[in-house]
């Protein structure tokens, strides 16, 4: 098995530790800060528990645990690695450090990838001189629940090292996509945008209310979409598939987006924003629902594994 070094154990390396060690591979985890590696390695016994509670695993936390050691060093951390995942904090000018250490440490076909949500691979890596090996692998919260990973390499980046990523991400139960060419936002991080933004909008306008906005999507286009994209559904939705859906509604849901523009999000759409949430949810419950978002995720992705597994 591939050895795979996690650099950074805050919540996003914690969670790569996990993924990486319960598919097999040894793991070298590394902090920065005293105490945060110990303080993981706890964290990630509870979160293999929790996975393995709603079936995500067949391995108890005794069996993969051993397989994750704690790093004295980045340089002990990636000395004989094969991938390495960044998930130090997100400044341009740590991630750029990091990787010109990275880069010096790895073995010569040591693949460096960071998590990073925000900067393109040729704003922290087209300094290295191994950078035709360093690309962006962005998970979503939490990575050992959401499989979803945007590889998005630099100009620069070797074809042959993004498809070993591609494979080994695939090979411990991720989905892999490719972003073909450097956007900012990546893919997921912009549909997410353009979403909220006519979200924020509709409310502003006093069409809906927050709540009967979070409704449409949870009991409505967010049904669909836990098991099939925005494409496959207006595929379906018309007789003739995409093509038929393209000349029926193309009109009429293009003209109503002319012009869109965003807004910002400040003062009293805010405000208005908050006050219905904080109704909903008072600050108080936000650990306690967090645990409850993540059980959903849990179960969710425990049942379409099942329907996977009977299509
Ligand atoms: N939190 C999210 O929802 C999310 C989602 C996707 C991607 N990411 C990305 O993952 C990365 C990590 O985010 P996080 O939420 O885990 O942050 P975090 O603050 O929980 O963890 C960051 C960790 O990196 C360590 N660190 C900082 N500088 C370091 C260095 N030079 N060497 C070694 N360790 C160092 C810190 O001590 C800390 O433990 C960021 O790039 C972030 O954009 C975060």
């Amino acid at each position: 098995m591939e050895k795979i070094a996690v650099i950074g154990a805050g919540l996003i390396g914690r969670a790569w530790a996990m993924v990486f060690a319960r598919a097999g591979h040894p793991v070298a985890l590394y902090d920065a800060a005293p105490g945060a590696v110990d303080q993981a390695i706890g964290l990630i016994r509870d979160g293999l528990a929790e996975t393995r509670h709603f079936g995500l695993i067949e391995e108890s936390p005794d069996a993969v645990m051993p397989r994750i050691r704690a790093a004295t060093s980045l340089e002990d951390a990636i000395a004989d690695a094969d991938y390495v995942q960044e998930n130090t904090s997100e400044r341009e000018d740590v991630k750029r450090d990091v990787f010109s250490k990275m880069d010096a440490a790895a073995k010569a076909d040591c693949i460096l990838a960071s998590s990073t949500s925000t900067i393109q691979t040729s704003r922290f890596a087209g300094h290295v001189p191994g950078r035709h090996r360093c690309l962006v692998a962005h998970p979503v919260n939490p990575p050992h629940v959401v499989p979803i990973v945007e590889l998005s390499p630099a100009p620069f980046t070797s074809p042959d090292v993004v498809e070993r990523a591609r494979v080994l991400h695939e090979s411990v139960g991720q989905v892999p996509i490719l972003v073909r060419k450097e956007v900012e936002g990546f893919i997921l991080n912009r549909l997410q945008a353009a979403l909220l933004i006519e979200s924020w909008r509709l409310v502003d306008e006093g069409y809906v209310s927050v709540e009967d906005l979070d409704k449409t999507i949870r009991d409505g286009l967010g049904l669909r979409w836990a098991f099939m994209g925005p494409f496959e559904t207006i595929d379906l939705n018309a007789p003739g598939g995409v093509a038929d859906y393209a000349a029926r509604y193309g009109p009429k849901l293009t003209g109503m987006m002319q012009g869109l523009t965003a807004r910002p999000w400040e003062g009293d759409l805010v405000a208005k924003v908050e006050a219905e949430r904080r109704e909903r949810m008072p600050h108080a419950d936000h650990a306690v629902r967090e645990a409850w978002r993540d059980r959903r995720l849990m179960a969710l992705v425990a049942h379409k594994r099942t329907m996977d597994g009977q299509d």
